[in-house]
């Protein structure tokens, strides 16, 4: 195997480095580009209110249906809660302010990315993660680099922007390195083929689906973009199942590296990129945003380059440099 593995690190923003003139812009994004997860202690950005973070805390546990509570902004609706109109209204109300707030901040500080990005959903954790039930596939516990079973980023990056807002336990994460290294280890073993160009072209056909799915979307219909799908998202599907079922890997503390958000602190990390697995840590808001892969996001190399070289037999390991 050629190069080096890249292992995870975290990188904490200060106000300082925020105030006009400190030349925060680019350099934030190019430190994401190249798995850095960038970590915010409290008071950079507004977060709900006492009223609101205790009502998150002490009233959904027992009203969530679904993995997570998800509010969808692009359509302005709610998931995975009870038919409960007052609660489902004020959970609502809370995670749009969230995200509104949270799409000002990024926008402050990785302006770069933000002018044509796709805005995903806004989720609430309210359980316990440490031995949560739930199938090996859909486990937060597994280490594994992010790739959704529906809906499509054709290549676009996956950012993700996390609060803590447990009031007194950390939550924690395991990382074990970066997409290209462990495409490169273990794509062969998920599966997927090494077959030039032509295993990431969609084709005439996926590329019509895609087409009128969006036009779908755009008259009115958002759930359509789930069941859009790529050759790209599919081979990142199979490395994060394999990754997931990997017994060896989960285990292999030797690549492994621990990380600890404490109450109220907030993270931003491309989950596309960095592999990463949840210990433990309850009450967390997690939003996430699609980066145009169009865009030069500064990376060394971007998922999607790195599983079109390792498609034609190039050697992607260790091509992100900190
Ligand atoms: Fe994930």
């Amino acid at each position: 195997m050629a190069g080096h593995r890249t292992s995870t690190s975290l990188f904490t923003v200060t106000e300082d480095m925020l105030s006009p003139g400190a030349g925060a812009e680019g350099r934030l994004g190019k430190r994401l580009t190249r798995g850095q997860i960038l970590v915010f202690p409290p008071g950079l950005l507004t977060l709900p209110n006492q009223d609101d973070l205790e009502f998150l805390r002490n009233d959904l546990g027992s009203a969530i249906t679904l993995k997570n509570i998800s509010f969808h902004p692009d359509g302005d609706y709610i998931t995975g809660i009870k038919k409960d109109q007052v609660r489902r209204e004020r959970t609502a109300r809370i995670l749009r302010a969230h995200n509104q707030e949270v799409q000002k901040f990024l926008t402050r500080i990785v302006p770069e990315y933000c002018k044509d990005w796709r805005i995903g959903k806004v989720n609430y954790r309210p359980l316990q993660e440490k031995g949560r039930e739930l199938s090996r596939h859909s486990s937060n516990e597994m280490i594994h680099t992010d790739a959704f079973p529906s809906g499509a980023t054709h290549g676009d990056r996956i950012l993700r922007f996390f609060t803590n807002v447990h009031p007194s336990e950390p939550r924690r994460w395991k990382s074990s390195g970066l997409m290209p290294d462990l495409l490169e280890e273990f794509g062969e073993a998920a599966g997927i083929k090494r077959q030039g160009d032509r295993s990431l072209n969609p084709g005439l056909l996926g590329r019509a689906f895609s087409g009128t799915l969006r036009t779908l979307k755009r008259a009115g219909i958002p759930q359509a973009e789930l069941v859009d799908s790529s050759p790209y998202d599919r081979a990142m599907l199979r490395l994060h199942d394999y990754l997931k079922d990997d017994d060896d890997f989960q285990a292999d503390i030797s690549r492994m590296v621990e990380v600890e958000f404490p109450p109220l602190h907030s993270w931003a990390v491309l989950t596309d990129l960095v592999s990463h697995g949840v210990i433990g840590g309850q009450h967390a808001l997690v939003n996430t945003f699609y980066l145009r892969r169009e865009h030069d996001l500064g990376t060394d190399i971007a998922p999607v380059d790195a599983m079109r070289r390792w498609m034609h037999g190039s050697s992607v390991a260790g091509s992100i440099t900190h």
